[in-house]
C-alpha cells in the first residue's frame, strides 16, 4: 500500500466571486460543527447569495458604502462586499450559531464583518440608518417570514436606505414580498441565473435604487 496522499487546500474549498468558501470536510468547518449547530438552515452558503455577488459585480457597489446582510448565515455575500468593493459590512441573524463560520471565513478571506443578533422584526429604524445597501439571499423560506421581511424592507426605505436586494429560487412566501414591495414601493423582480460556482436559478427583488 502507498503512502495516503496529502489532502490538498482545493479539495476542502472553493472559490467564487473572489471570495474563498471553506468546504464542509474543511478541518476548521469540522471542528466548528462539533461545537455550533445552527438552527434556522444557516448551516451552509445558500446559492441565492451567489446570484447577488453575480448582480453586484454588474451593478457594483460605490466606494465607502455600508452593506447591512440581513439573515447572514455565514455572511458570504457580506465578506464579498468586503473584499471586492471595500464595503464596510455588518452581518444580522437571528442565530448566534452562524457567526463562528462568519468569522472563520472573513478571516480566510482578510476582511473584517462586524455582526448582530436579532430578528428581522426587531431591527429598528436606528439600527438601518446610516446604511447605504441591504441585502439578503434565500431569507424568505417560511410563511411566517412574509410580514416581518416585508415590514423590515418598508423600515430600510424609510430609513434612507438607497437599495434593498433579496434573491430567492421562487418560493410562495417571497413571491408574496415581492408582491408587496412592488405595490408599495415600485420594486422591480429579475429574474437571474449563474452557472458557477454550481449552476443556480432564481430571482432578485431590486426596491431602490443603487447605493
Ligand atoms: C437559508 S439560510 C441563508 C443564509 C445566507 N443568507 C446564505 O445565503 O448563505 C437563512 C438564514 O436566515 C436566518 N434567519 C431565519 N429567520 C430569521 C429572522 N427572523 N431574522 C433574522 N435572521 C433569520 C437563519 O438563521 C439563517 O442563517
Amino acid at each position: 500500500m502507498g503512502k495516503k496522499k496529502a489532502k490538498s487546500s482545493k479539495s476542502t474549498e472553493r472559490s467564487a466571486f473572489g471570495v474563498t468558501i471553506l468546504k464542509s470536510n474543511h478541518s476548521r468547518i469540522r471542528a466548528l460543527k462539533k461545537e455550533h449547530e445552527p438552527d434556522i438552515h444557516g448551516d451552509k452558503v445558500w446559492n441565492s447569495s451567489f446570484l447577488i455577488m453575480d448582480y453586484l459585480d454588474r451593478q457594483g457597489i460605490q466606494e465607502g458604502s455600508k452593506v447591512m446582510e440581513v439573515g447572514c448565515g455565514w455572511g458570504l455575500l457580506g465578506i464579498y462586499c468586503a473584499k471586492k468593493w471595500g464595503a464596510d459590512v455588518i452581518g444580522v441573524d437571528a442565530d448566534n450559531k452562524v457567526f463562528p463560520y462568519l468569522h472563520l471565513h472573513a478571516e480566510v478571506n482578510e476582511v473584517t464583518m462586524r455582526t448582530r443578533m436579532a430578528r428581522f422584526e426587531n431591527l429598528k429604524k436606528s439600527h438601518l440608518e446610516g446604511t447605504n445597501l441591504m441585502l439578503g439571499g434565500d431569507i424568505c423560506f417560511w410563511d411566517e417570514m412574509v410580514d416581518p421581511l416585508s415590514k423590515l424592507v418598508n423600515r430600510a426605505m424609510k430609513a434612507g436606505i438607497d437599495q434593498v436586494i433579496i434573491a430567492d429560487p421562487g418560493r410562495p412566501p417571497f413571491d408574496e414580498v415581492c408582491v408587496r414591495a412592488q405595490k408599495k414601493w415600485g420594486a422591480e423582480l429579475k429574474q437571474w441565473e449563474v452557472e458557477t460556482p454550481s449552476r443556480a436559478r432564481g430571482w432578485l427583488l431590486i426596491v431602490g435604487g443603487q447605493a
